[in-house]
């Protein structure tokens, strides 16, 4: 028998149908749009995505990634809260939804989903492309300007993945503010880059002056150990390429690595990792080296060597990301 889809699997295969109809030329050039867009970094007045043109080169290029960067977040949450099933998702600036499928792959089951975001283009093709997962065909996708008038309903989980570099530092706090009024807890993702770390800290400096303690990454919510300026705390996503990724970009890699920050933080209880692995660890012969963001506010530097038997055989099976040391599977 044939093991169900997965919805990384559905998403693609989705992903894969939307760009039919759509010249490979005209969707590569809207990329290059986008792209040199996003780098821009800078606050924009008015929607990014303006046709559908726009909003499908975007999800075909840029979905997968931030689909895979909020699964990778969420899964860090999972890990913290595991009694925990969220009974309903609002997702803000959700664009064409890739959080509500990240939410949908990382807890089973149905739950209200409200997607909200100033661009309806992205919006319509968001509902078309959620027709082909059966916990999302009900998600309520709704226009909606995040700043001081942003109005949310209350809600178990918010996502804010990808959104903070394009609004000014007032919305941003109203945002971050908004959600932890609505939301017991709230997930929020940004490229791995150091001003997307930047905007991480920030807002997770307001969730917790809003009462919520942080769930994930960090195994504490006192400050974040790294001098501002001398390094960003941020992980990476494998993600499959397209083949419209490899048209932009050339070359024949099969993958490549989404970086993103996050933040997620709860008012639930949660046990947070006892440390957490913030580099890719260095496999040397007979021992792991393992930096660590550890629960007493330090970072750290461990060698984990065959002397210490089963740890170390774990140790050769962590990855970037990772609580240290790795929980139990249950
Ligand atoms: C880079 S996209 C990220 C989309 C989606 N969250 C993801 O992770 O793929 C940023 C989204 O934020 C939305 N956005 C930006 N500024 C906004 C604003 N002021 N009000 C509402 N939505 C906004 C954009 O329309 C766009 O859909």
């Amino acid at each position: 028998m044939n093991a169900p889809a997965s919805a990384a699997d559905t998403l693609r295969s989705t992903l894969a149908g939307v760009l039919d109809g759509l010249p490979p030329r005209q969707a590569a050039s809207a990329v290059e749009r986008l792209i040199a867009n996003y780098r821009g970094d800078t606050p924009t007045n008015a929607p990014i995505l303006r046709d559908r043109a726009d909003v499908a080169a975007y999800a075909a290029y840029r979905m997968p990634a931030t689909f895979e960067a909020v699964r990778a977040a969420l899964e860090a949450f999972a890990d913290a809260v595991p009694a925990w099933v969220p009974g309903s998702h609002v997702d803000i600036g959700g664009g064409t939804g890739a959080a509500t499928w990240a939410v949908a792959a990382t807890w089973d089951g149905e739950r209200p989903v409200t997607v909200l975001d100033w661009a309806e283009p992205a919006l319509a093709l968001g509902r078309e492309i959620a027709g082909s997962h059966p916990a999302l065909r009900g998600a309520e996708w709704r226009r909606a300007r995040i700043g001081a008038a942003l109005e949310l309903p209350e809600t178990d989980l918010v996502t804010v993945s990808y959104v903070l570099n394009e609004l000014s530092e007032p919305d941003r706090a109203a945002l971050v503010e908004a959600a932890a009024a609505a939301a017991r807890s709230v997930v929020i993702v940004e490229a791995g880059t150091p001003a997307g770390y930047e905007r991480i800290i920030e807002a997770r400096d307001r969730l917790i002056a809003a009462g919520f303690r942080v769930a994930a990454p960090c195994p504490h919510s006192a400050p974040c150990p790294i001098v501002p300026g001398t390094d960003w705390c941020h992980f990476a996503a494998r993600v499959s390429r397209s083949s419209l990724h490899r048209q932009v970009k050339g070359g024949s890699l099969a993958y490549e690595d989404e970086k993103f920050s996050y933040v997620a933080a709860t008012r639930l209880p949660a046990e947070p990792a006892p440390a957490r692995i913030v580099r890719r660890p260095q496999i040397r012969k007979g021992q792991v080296l393992l930096d660590l963001c550890e629960a007493d506010e330090q970072l750290r530097r461990t060698t984990v060597t065959k002397r210490h038997g089963d740890l170390y055989k774990a140790a050769r099976d962590v990855e970037w990301g990772d609580a240290w040391p790795p929980l139990g599977d249950d």
